[in-house]
């Protein structure tokens, strides 16, 4: 039995991750789900976004399954998301976009992993005014050569452990030499020590139109925090969209999984949210639990449903779609 901490999160969180639950129970894994709050809906219960309770939950159980989680674009609330992930020091953000048979696209053949920095950079969290007025301010990107070296190394290990053939650094090396030049300078040392991987590094803004017209040229991606955040809902844009993308935040002794798309508040309460990406983050975990008969019953399901396009949200099929529910009730017929 796993004991997993449970967040449902907000918006379309709970209709979403009720139908990875189910499908999770239904493929044999034994998981012991240890339900606690956080977001927006544990900020109207008990006044904070992230209770203690929440936080005692994951120090035990080390693995959370997470729903989207609502941050407020104004002063005063902190992003529980970026908070968790510095918190348990999850400093792999792992986002594969694979492209799915039945999702029609400009491309058929995409296979990227984007391999983010999750933990320093532009997002550390050091934002201030400069001036009482407040008409300057001011952000402070940080980025330390122990934090580099441990993502290019676990996006080199990721690569020769799952059979990639190449890892590519995208950066901005050339503008910002003192932050960005030491994440390339890092990687260049750590791709030498992976002879059997190709290694390539790119400026980010050119990666953006190499991906966007030869995304094929991709394998694994490895790149500072912002810039992956960025990168992955462009790849999420190259396979069908926010609904398909899973993610897994990593860390030495602890590992968070959820969706790359927020809380959707504009199709929340409509049960037409797509349930893929979170139930790939729910494969993902099962792989990291080691149960991986587990993990490819259900994707192999939810592959099968999609590829035959009857019972999927209106995302993915704009001439019908049906339920969240409905798809997940027929991801787990699929498993029968
Ligand atoms: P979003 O990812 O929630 O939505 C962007 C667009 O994608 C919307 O049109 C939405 O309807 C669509 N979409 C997203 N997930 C979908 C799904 N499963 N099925 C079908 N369509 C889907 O991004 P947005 O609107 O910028 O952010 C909403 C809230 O979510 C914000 O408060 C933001 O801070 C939060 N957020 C939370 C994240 C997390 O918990 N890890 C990640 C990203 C955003
Ligand atoms: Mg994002």
């Amino acid at each position: 039995m796993h004991n997993v901490t449970l967040i449902k999160g907000d918006g379309i969180g709970p209709s979403i991750m009720d139908q990875a639950v189910k499908i999770i129970d239904a493929s044999g894994a034994k998981i012991h789900w240890e339900e606690a709050d956080a977001g927006m809906a544990a900020f109207n219960k008990f006044g904070t976004p992230i209770p203690d309770a929440t936080l005692e939950s994951i120090d035990r159980n080390r693995v959370a399954f997470k729903g989207p989680l609502t941050t407020a674009v104004s002063e005063g609330f902190r992003s529980i998301n970026v908070e968790l992930r510095k918190k348990y020091d999850l400093y792999a953000n792992v986002r594969p976009a694979k492209s799915w048979a039945g999702v029609q696209t400009r491309y058929s053949d995409i296979d990227i992993v984007i391999v983010r920095e999750n933990t320093e950079g532009l997002y550390a969290g050091l934002e201030h005014y400069l001036t009482s007025k407040r008409d300057i301010a001011e952000s402070l990107a940080v980025v330390t050569r122990h934090g580099s070296e441990r993502i290019v190394d676990y996006a080199f290990k990721y690569a020769r452990d799952n059979n990639r053939k190449k890892v590519t650094v995208c950066h901005k090396a050339n503008i910002l030499k003192y932050t960005q030049g030491l994440f390339l300078e890092t990687a260049k040392e750590v791709a030498a020590r992976y002879p059997d991987i190709e290694f390539d590094s790119k400026i980010i803004d050119a990666t953006c139109m190499h991906m966007v017209m030869n995304p094929q040229q991709f394998d694994v991606v490895v790149t500072t925090n912002m810039f992956g955040d960025i990168l992955s809902d462009l790849t999420a844009g190259l396979v069908g969209g926010l609904g398909l993308i899973p993610g897994a935040n990593i860390g030495a002794d602890a590992a968070l999984f959820e969706a790359v798309h927020g809380s959707a508040p504009d199709i929340a309460d409509k049960n037409i949210a797509n349930p893929t990406a979170v139930i790939m983050a729910g494969v993902m975990m099962l792989d990291h639990l080691h149960e991986h008969e587990a993990a490819n019953k259900v994707k192999t399901a939810l592959e099968k449903v999609i590829a035959e396009g009857k019972y999927v949200t209106p995302d993915l099929n704009s001439n019908a779609g049906v339920g969240t529910d409905v798809m997940g009730q027929a991801i787990i017929d699929a498993m029968a």
